[in-house]
């Protein structure tokens, strides 16, 4: 049976070896592999009469022989283009992996979309940017310490011609650049397009000379700013109210904390009720919150805009006055309920593992 199982292998291959054309396959297949009357099922009718401790070594050799007559068949279908008799519709289909946006995006597109409907159109400018428009015009002169919270990176060149409009304002006619360190560069650009009212949000990329667990290099903020005749601080306690209940529940509320920042006064800084403990500091258990310790988190930086800075962009601030606010992309999201990413440069790492999670 040994012998006559090898010259089964042998007389396949040699018949394979002469078919030209797919409608010869599936007589082939017959031939050798019919269970009723293949070559194959032919030879092992002779099991009955072999020895047993000859019939497992007979077994494998058989399963061998089909092994190979199979996949040589298969070889030939693929190489003869099959036709529709190599198409098996009752095998269920492959799906091919489908990926998602990254989790960054998915947070841009969703303070855009809660943002677009209060007005707020999406405004783009350059990520390399002048240091007139990311401090000078937010009332930060080239001395002034305040500066030392952006941790910038300036681009290695001397100071160079800038490329803006013939305008008595703009005293600066020279330059240094820098990658943007947060998205209020884009105030003053907004307001020199003498348009009125503004409101607008800019999301976008930002750079800073910082790395730990809650700080990524390149990372993503998002900026409100409206400016109208009659703005106060109640307009902007509303929206971020209105923003904050949107994207993070409506449970939440808000706090605004005095706070300092050159291009706005008054400056605060915005907190948000602990998802984790509601507000109280305390957990069910009436242990301390390991989130928030005290019942609130930080979320981010707001104001009224300082008139300096209107009086930058050209707009008589006795006459106008505005808002503007501007948060962290990735620490917003890092912060909604029931998440709790405690290192931000996970989000970085491209290790699908964690990205698939969300
Ligand atoms: N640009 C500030 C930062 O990067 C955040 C900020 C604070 C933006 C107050 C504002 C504002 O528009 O009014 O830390």
């Amino acid at each position: 049976m040994k012998q006559k199982l090898t010259q089964l292998k042998e007389e396949f291959a040699n018949e394979a070896a002469q078919i030209k054309g797919p409608e010869k396959l599936e007589a082939l297949e017959n031939k050798y592999l019919s269970r009723k009357s293949g070559l194959l099922t032919n030879i092992m009718k002779g099991i009955k009469e072999v020895a047993k401790e000859e019939v497992a070594e007979i077994g494998a050799l058989a399963n061998e022989t089909k092994n190979y007559i199979t996949s040589g068949l298969e070889e030939l279908r693929a190489s003869l283009g099959g036709g529709a008799a190599s198409f098996d519709f009752t095998v269920p289909g492959k799906k091919p992996p489908v990926g998602h946006l990254h989790l960054a995006t998915i947070a841009i597109r969703e303070i855009e979309s809660i943002l677009e409907p209060l007005g707020f159109v999406r405004a783009r400018h350059p990520d390399v940017e002048w240091d007139y428009y990311a401090f000078e015009t937010l009332n930060m002169p080239g001395d002034h310490p305040a500066r030392d919270d952006w941790e910038t990176f300036f681009i290695d060149e001397a100071p160079i011609k800038m490329n803006l409009p013939e305008d008595s304002l703009k005293l600066v006619k020279e330059g240094r650049r820098l990658l943007t360190p947060h998205t209020s560069s884009i105030q003053v650009r907004e307001m020199e397009k003498g348009v009125l009212p503004i409101r607008m949000m800019n999301i976008s990329k930002c750079y800073r000379r910082q790395i730990d667990v809650s700080h990524v290099p390149m990372f993503h903020q998002f900026e409100g700013l409206v400016i109208d005749k009659d703005i106060n601080i109640t307009h902007l306690k509303g929206t971020i109210d209105y923003f904050v209940k949107k994207f993070f529940g409506e449970d939440r509320t808000i706090r605004l904390r005095p706070h300092h920042f050159q291009f706005t006064e008054p400056s605060f800084e915005v907190d948000i009720s602990c998802g984790l403990c509601h507000g109280t500091g305390k957990l069910e258990d009436g242990s301390a919150c390991r989130m928030c310790k005290e019942g609130w988190l930080e979320l981010a930086g707001a104001g009224m805009v300082h008139p300096n800075v209107l009086k930058a962009g050209g707009i008589d601030p006795n006459v106008y006055s505005g808002f503007a606010f501007g948060w962290g992309v990735e620490r917003c999201f890092s912060m909604k309920s029931g998440l709790n990413i405690d290192d931000l440069r996970l989000m970085y790492k491209n290790d699908l593992r964690f990205n698939e999670q969300f």
